[in-house]
């Protein structure tokens, strides 16, 4: 069953390494103390939100290279918006007879921007724009920033695209987009999404055709606010369980992360540098207890960046039944290791927003199965999104645990967690 998806993934892996110019990207031995290890040696993955700079992208070399048991671990940002962009586009080409709403020849979507500064939103508003046509060049790569309202095609950030369907020429326009961030600071944020397509439809809703979110969090609030009664198909990213379900009720599709590897891989890189044991063990080679990965199905890594990543798989009304828990763990990776080889550890962790949707709804249920199984013991700290001292403020006592995985509220904040560790 999952062949076909694989295949998917493999040639849109091969042909995501083309896009243009979209954002970055490109063991303390094992010991029942942990009094023993300096914080500083104790491995730390990141995960979700890449030590970046937020303005630039570029990696954060010193922060992935803590020591030498720091990971990064999150997903394939390109070869995922390319898939997005491309669901979009072939969604519009195979309803065009009833897309075009107002029937004026301008097909009009919005965009729902997560947060300007995060490399996952960036290459999602590229990879969209790419593949419809509306993106614009800016310092040689796609603009991605945020168009403001742009009903009459004159915004500087995109531009207008033209699309040929058997034989008749439309033009594709993106209304309005901007970044999804309320009065306090909290990115991606659903309640804005909603509050936004209250305030376009009420002024150019006969103009929307299509709904384009960075997200299913932002992406549902915009189906259940107003697009799934109007019909308009929507397009979020995450395959969180409620967005899956939606797709029954016209919610156009979303595109999976493959939380269910992330997860794994997030606890699994710290186990293995507590065990001592070759770090690939269990993830490109089979552990003791026979559980593994595919290389370049389910995941990438890139021992440049120390950082792994998920593979994506886009969503649909053709595929989504497979789909319908998010929850659920891997097969491939659902055996539990034996705790005489590998002693319960300690491990310190924190989602930076416990309202996140994919967060909370997705990625932490999958964590709380898989520590389970990898003999960890994990603390869940859940931040406010928007103050980074909320979270560190919780860090107080490093000495406690053997091991960190650190989800941060700005991807440019990673000193703010490894001088704590340093001290
Ligand atoms: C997810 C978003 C989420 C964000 C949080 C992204 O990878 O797709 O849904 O809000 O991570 O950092
Ligand atoms: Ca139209």
């Amino acid at each position: 069953m999952r062949r076909s998806k694989f295949l998917t993934v493999l040639v849109a892996a091969a042909l995501g390494m083309s896009m243009v110019g979209c954002g970055s990207s490109g063991g303390s031995s094992g010991g029942t103390s942990t009094g023993s290890v300096a914080n500083k040696d104790k491995p730390l993955c990141w995960f979700n939100r890449q030590p970046s700079n937020s303005s630039t992208g570029a990696l954060d070399t010193t922060a992935l290279n803590f020591n030498k048991d720091t990971y990064y671990v999150g997903f394939d940002a390109n070869q995922g918006a390319e898939l997005q962009g491309q669901m979009v586009l072939d969604y519009i080409k195979a309803n065009i007879d009833k897309i075009d709403r107002n029937g004026d020849g301008i097909i009009g979507y919005v965009l729902a921007i997560g947060d300007i500064g995060h490399n996952d939103s960036i290459a999602r508003t590229c990879g969209v724009r790419t593949a419809l046509g509306t993106a614009v060049k800016k310092d040689g790569s796609v603009d991605s920033s945020p168009a403001g309202t742009n009903v009459d095609g004159k915004s500087k950030a995109v531009q207008d695209a033209t699309l040929e369907v058997n034989g008749k020429t439309y033009t594709v326009r993106e209304l309005a987009s901007q970044e999804m961030k309320n009065s306090a600071g909290a990115t991606w944020d659903a309640a804005t999404a909603g509050n936004a397509i209250g305030t376009w439809t009420a002024s150019f809703g006969k103009q929307i055709d299509v709904v384009v979110s960075n997200n299913d969090g932002m992406g549902m609030s915009m189906f259940n606010a107003w697009a799934k009664d109007n019909k308009v198909p929507t397009f979020g990213y995450d395959a969180n369980s409620d967005a899956v379900a939606a797709i029954a009720e016209g919610y156009g599709g979303t595109i999976s992360q493959h939380a269910d590897v992330q997860a794994y891989l997030t606890l699994r890189v710290l186990r293995n540098a507590l065990d001592g044991v070759d770090i690939d063990t269990g993830i490109g080679t089979p552990d003791d207890a026979g559980n593994s990965l595919t290389k370049d199905e389910d995941y990438r890594y890139s021992e440049e960046e120390r950082s792994y990543y998920a593979l994506n798989v886009a969503v649909t009304a053709d595929n989504y039944k497979d789909f319908t828990d998010s929850t659920k763990i891997y097969d491939k990776v659902s055996k539990k290791l034996d705790s005489s080889k590998s002693a319960e550890k300690k491990v310190w962790l924190n989602i930076y927003n416990a309202s996140d949707n994919f967060l909370s709804s997705t990625y932490q249920p999958l964590l709380e199965k898989y520590d389970d199984l990898l003999n960890l013991k994990v603390d869940y700290i859940g931040g406010d999104g928007q103050t980074e001292s909320n979270i560190t403020n919780r860090l107080g006592n490093p000495g406690e645990y053997d091991a960190f995985a650190i989800n941060m509220v700005k991807t440019d904040n990673a000193a703010s967690y490894t001088s704590i560790l340093s001290k």
